[in-house]
């Protein structure tokens, strides 16, 4: 979580990072703040977005870094928003990690008579590196070996020095004509030459110059441009305008997977575990209905922040591991559990330069486009449909697909779909029951999972038939239940709403809403999900909530 960005150049440094911040503020917008250097740092800082920063810098300044924040450890407040600065003013810095043993720290500082500020563990990253003494250098090194935990730090000396230095977190240099930008997101980066920063690197930039203070060879390799992505177009949120990137997500990931040998990755395997978090954990379990049900392999669904592996794995069992980041931290603490016991994975990922990318023994990448609304959505679809085509691929040598009529039907779909009335009379509700069965099940906990994140609505999905084994007693004539049912089976579903019925409450089938039975069997899922996307989407916007930022939250969950 957090982002943070920084430049050194020729240009208004102040403005490159007030721009470069915007492309990260999918990543925490609780808080935000500038440091730009003008004979030693100067700080800006505010609460909320971007927007409550000053626009410009009091002075034109050349260096400059950013942050912006998703509160972990210290509430939000202006103490707590970084930049933080040392008690004697000699750095100032930015972080986005947690630091375990920062609490130890900060106890053995106190009793020296250091001074706190803030609740952060970031304070005392900065109170520390201040108490070590000798060379910048050497007390960088010592920084390094006396902190627990993960970051990347932006530093900024006194004397106009930046040092850069990262553990798990990630953390991108980039040098371009225009000067060197520092990003903890690749993607906010304009065209230059890119060098991805590795565990144990010290860095320094002077006057330009970016100097491997650590034994480290900067490889710099061409990056291109992925800025455009961060534009909204002619829409009002990313989140609308990322269910309509739907169709072409799941085209641009069908040519992917026609390039890719997926059979050959499968062969070697017999068992499989599926590991996801949120949303991800939701496409685990279709993915687990299509590999076993269809494809009748051994296969299991794990949340990864709640899965320990602590046994050697069989060389025939695949842990594929779902993450549309490739960043989330509870799923790389298992693929270090499933490396360290001699385990395989296969990484299902939006992000091809994420930091499990490059941990995992086999990558299929989603090609959805940069997802910024912090509710996935085309993500969602698109790791579903690499499950559906891979059970097809697997079942069915002769597997073809018309993409460009899949492709075709889901546009005309999600143009026609209208939930306007439906939308009015949720809105208000506190409280929302979603029931459904088989894979239905699986697609409402992903459906009242958006509605919870970004409408604040209490929704407990169910199996229909679950529904008079206790939660019937919810039911009164307020009560609205959505039902799904994608099947061609409706007998089970009537018994249910004629139980609701009978109790005052009413049930809307949101299969009824829009004709989706003409839809390929495997590919109805990703139908199915749409229409309760936009629910979502426009519940928020009645109630007068922004659907890109809901309140808590971040897109990739970096902390355990
Ligand atoms: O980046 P990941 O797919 O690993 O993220 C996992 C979850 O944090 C994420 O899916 C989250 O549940 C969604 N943003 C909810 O819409």
């Amino acid at each position: 979580m957090c982002g943070i960005y920084g430049y050194i150049g020729k240009n208004d440094a102040y403005q490159e990072v007030l721009c470069g911040l915007t492309c990260l503020q999918y990543r925490g917008y609780d808080s935000c703040g500038i440091a730009y250097f003008d004979d030693g740092f100067k700080i800006n800082k505010a609460i909320g977005t971007l927007d409550n920063l000053p626009q410009c810098s009091e002075v034109v300044s050349n260096i400059a870094f950013g942050h912006t924040r998703w509160a972990t450890n210290g509430e939000v407040n202006i103490n707590n928003t970084h930049p933080h600065i040392s008690f004697d003013k000699e750095f100032v810095l930015v972080h986005n990690g947690i630091i375990k043993n920062a609490d130890t720290i900060k106890r053995e500082l106190i009793d020296k008579g250091i001074p706190f500020y803030s609740d952060t563990d970031t304070e005392v990253i900065a109170n520390l590196l201040s108490t070590l003494t000798g060379r910048i250098e050497k007390r960088i090194e010592r920084l390094y070996k006396l902190l627990e935990g993960s970051f990347s730090l932006i530093i900024g000396h006194k004397s106009g020095k930046i040092y850069l230095i990262k553990r798990f977190s990630p953390l991108n240099i980039l040098k371009s004509d225009d000067g060197i930008y520092i990003s903890s997101d690749v993607s906010s980066l304009k065209d230059g030459l890119l060098y991805t920063l590795k565990d144990n690197d010290i860095i320094m930039i002077e006057k330009n110059e970016i100097i491997a203070l650590s034994n480290t060879k900067i490889n710099f390799k061409i990056h291109e441009n992925k800025i455009k992505e961060f534009t909204m177009g002619k829409f009002k949120h990313y989140m609308l305008k990322e269910i309509f990137d739907t169709p072409k997500g799941i085209e641009n990931t069908y040519y992917y997977l026609e390039k890719q040998n997926i059979r050959k990755i499968f062969k070697h395997f017999s068992e499989f575990t599926l590991l996801g978090c949120g949303t991800a954990y939701h496409s685990c379990l279709i993915g687990e209905i299509y590999l076993s049900k269809i494809v009748r392999y051994k296969v299991n669904s794990c949340l990864a922040s709640n899965c320990e592996i602590s046994k050697k794995i069989k060389r025939n069992h695949l842990h594929i591991i779902v993450s549309q980041s490739g960043e989330t931290a509870d799923c790389i603490k298992v693929a270090e559990q499933i490396k360290k016991h001699n385990g395989k994975i296969l990484l299902i990922t939006n992000e091809p330069s994420s930091t499990m990318a490059r941990m995992a023994d086999y990558k299929i990448i989603t090609k959805a486009g940069k997802e910024l609304a912090v509710a996935s959505t085309k993500t969602y679809c698109t790791q579903v449909f690499v499950f559906a085509y891979i059970s097809q691929l697997i079942l069915n040598k002769r597997f073809r697909l018309d993409i460009q009529k899949l492709k075709n039907d889901l546009d005309k779909y999600i143009a026609k779909i209208k939930v306007n009335s439906l939308v009015n009379k949720l809105k208000d509700k506190d409280k929302l029951i979603l029931i459904g069965k088989d894979i239905d099940y699986a697609l409402l906990l992903e459906a009242s999972l958006k509605i919870r994140e970004i409408d604040y609505i209490y929704t407990i999905p169910m199996y229909a038939g679950e529904l008079k084994h206790g939660t019937l007693s919810l039911i009164d004539k307020d009560s609205i239940v959505l039902s799904l049912n994608t099947s061609n089976d409706k007998t089970k579903l009537d018994i249910v709403k004629n139980e609701i019925n009978s109790r005052g409450g009413e049930v809307v089938a949101v299969d009824e809403l829009i004709d989706m039975s003409k839809f390929n069997q495997y590919f109805k899922p990703i139908f199915a999900i749409i229409p309760f996307q936009l629910i979502s989407y426009y519940i928020a916007l009645k109630k007068g909530l922004n659907p890109d930022m809901p309140r808590n939250l971040a897109k990739s969950v970096t902390v355990e």
